[in-house]
Formats: structure tokens, sequence, C-alpha cells
């Protein structure tokens, strides 16, 4: 194979193959190469006057409803324009030759285009928009941007008041867990197992600030299993873990797909 293995060092190369179940537990990072912005690269762009992190919160939505659901919209049409990169590829590869579970923080679907499937979006799915008082899933036109939208042309977030749910005409709301908001059960409940079933788990562009997902890669430590970081930057895990690997999703991924596969 290509000889990217090289690069990563001989004891990260050592742990992932000797493992056989594989948890992978992805965040924002995971996806920056694909054009997806982090939290954290955003404000640098064209939400430089508004911090996402403040609008994908309950206070946000209950105070502007049509604020956040134009938001939403526009990230929808970003990911849905978006494409897998090399990282995500090299997982879904990874499975050919590894039991390998996906856990991810991100509410983009890139995992599943590349091939992986999913057992638990931690933080709910850009693409599954629902009730907010029925919970009944919508899948009407209102998830769509307005035809001829361009998104660079707005020097402000597009305002959109949300559809109604066709059931009980409630304001349909995003599929996505809010700061402050609770995590699905079922979601949490399947990650811990991929967590503590595991014998390796790769944490893959997170900053590890935000709990309760946080616990996980912490939850596999205690546990005795190895931890490896792929992060760009030092992170708030970068500490604990048994071995940080300061490479891109799409570089450092691909390099260790390569060393399981030799
Ligand atoms: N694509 C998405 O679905 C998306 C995008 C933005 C935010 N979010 C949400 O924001 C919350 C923020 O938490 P988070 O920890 O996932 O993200 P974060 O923005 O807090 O941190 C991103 C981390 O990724 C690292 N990073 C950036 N580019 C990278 C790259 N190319 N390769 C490897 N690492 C890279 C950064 O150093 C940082 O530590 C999550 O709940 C998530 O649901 C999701
Ligand atoms: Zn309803």
């Amino acid at each position: 194979m290509s000889g990217n293995s090289a690069t990563l060092s001989t004891d990260v190369i050592d742990l992932v193959r000797r493992a056989h179940w594989i948890t992978v537990f992805s965040g924002a990072g995971m996806s920056a190469e694909s054009g997806v912005p982090t939290f954290r690269d955003a404000q640098t762009g064209l939400w430089e006057r508004y911090d996402p992190a403040s609008l994908a919160t309950v206070e946000a939505w209950e105070d502007d409803p049509a604020l956040v659901w134009g938001w939403y919209l526009w990230r929808m049409k970003l990911v849905s324009e978006a494409q897998p990169n090399p990282g995500h590829r090299a997982i879904a590869a990874l499975a050919d030759h590894r039991a390998v579970m996906v856990v991810t923080q991100n509410v983009d679907d890139l995992h599943e285009r590349a091939g992986s499937e999913v057992i638990s979006h931690l933080h709910g799915s850009l693409f599954e928009p629902r009730c907010t008082a029925c919970r009944a899933p919508y899948h009407g036109t209102g998830t769509r941007l307005p035809a001829g939208f361009d998104i660079t042309a707005y020097a402000e977030p597009p305002r959109i008041e949300p559809p109604s749910c066709h059931e009980c005409l409630s304001s349909v709301r995003p599929g996505v867990v809010w700061f402050g908001e609770g995590l699905p059960r079922d979601a949490w409940r399947r990650a811990e197992h991929a967590i503590t079933g595991s014998d390796l788990v790769l944490v893959v562009g997170t900053s590890g600030i935000v709990y309760p997902a946080a616990e996980l890669p912490e939850r596999a430590l205690a546990g005795g299993t190895p931890v490896i970081e792929f992060n760009i930057e030092e992170s708030a895990l970068s500490p604990h873990v048994t071995e940080s690997v300061r490479m891109s999703a799409a570089v450092g991924l691909p390099a260790l797909l390569d060393a399981v596969g030799d």
C-alpha cells in the first residue's frame, strides 16, 4: 500500500493492528475538510456576527424561531452540497478489516454517504426535523430554501418561518439536540455500549468540551480501553488520551487504514 502509514507512530499502528472492535467517536473536525465548518471556524466566515453556539439553543429558538430555522436550512443546504472526505471514506473502508462502530456528535450525514453505518447520532440529525409538540417527523417542502436563494448574497441570516406539523399544526423544529437539552436516550445507550464494548476508541475532530458526549472517551480510558485522538490541535482530551495524532482527519485516517490494510 502507499507510504502513508510511515507518518504514524509505531505505537499508534500497533494499537490499531491489535484491535478487533474499534469505536470511532467523531466531532465537527471530522467534516471540516468537506467544507462543513466547525462552530469555531464558522465564526470567521459568513456567520461571524452570530455565535453559532448561541443559535443552537432552546433559548434562541424561543426568542426567534425564524432566525434559527433559516440558519438550519442554510446548514442543510451546505451539507447537501458537501461530499465525504478521505477521512470519512477511510473509516468506511476500515470496516473491511475490523468491526467498526461509528458514534458521532455530527448532525451531518457524511459518514453514511461514505458508506458507514452510524450506530449513534448523539446530537441528532439535520435531516430529521420534527414537530415541537407531537414529535411527528416532518417530510414536507418547508425544509427547502426558497428558489434562487443564494446564501453568499446574504449579509444577514435568512429569516424563514418554520413550517407547521401536518398532524397537529404546531411548529416544526430541527431534529438536532441543542445546548441545554438532554440527549436521546437510545442514541446515548447505543453509544455507551459501543464505547464500553470496544477494545480501541478513535476520537476524531472533537474539542472534548461538549458534555455529556465528552464523557464517552473518558469512560473508555477509565475502563482501560486505549483512546487515540486525531486532532489538528490540542484538545481538552489530549492530556488524557493514550496517543494524540496531530493530523487532520482527511490525512490521518487514510494513513491508519493503510497501516491496518498492509
Ligand atoms: N458537521 C457537523 O455536523 C457539525 C458542524 C459544526 C458543529 N457541530 C456540532 O457542534 C458541537 C461542537 O462540538 P465538537 O467537539 O464536535 O466540535 P468543536 O467545533 O467544538 O471542535 C472541533 C474540533 O475539531 C478539530 N479540528 C478542526 N479541523 C479538523 C480537521 N480537519 N481534522 C481533525 N480535527 C480538526 C478542532 O481542533 C477542534 O478540537 C457538536 O455538538 C456538533 O454536533 C456539528
Ligand atoms: Zn405535531
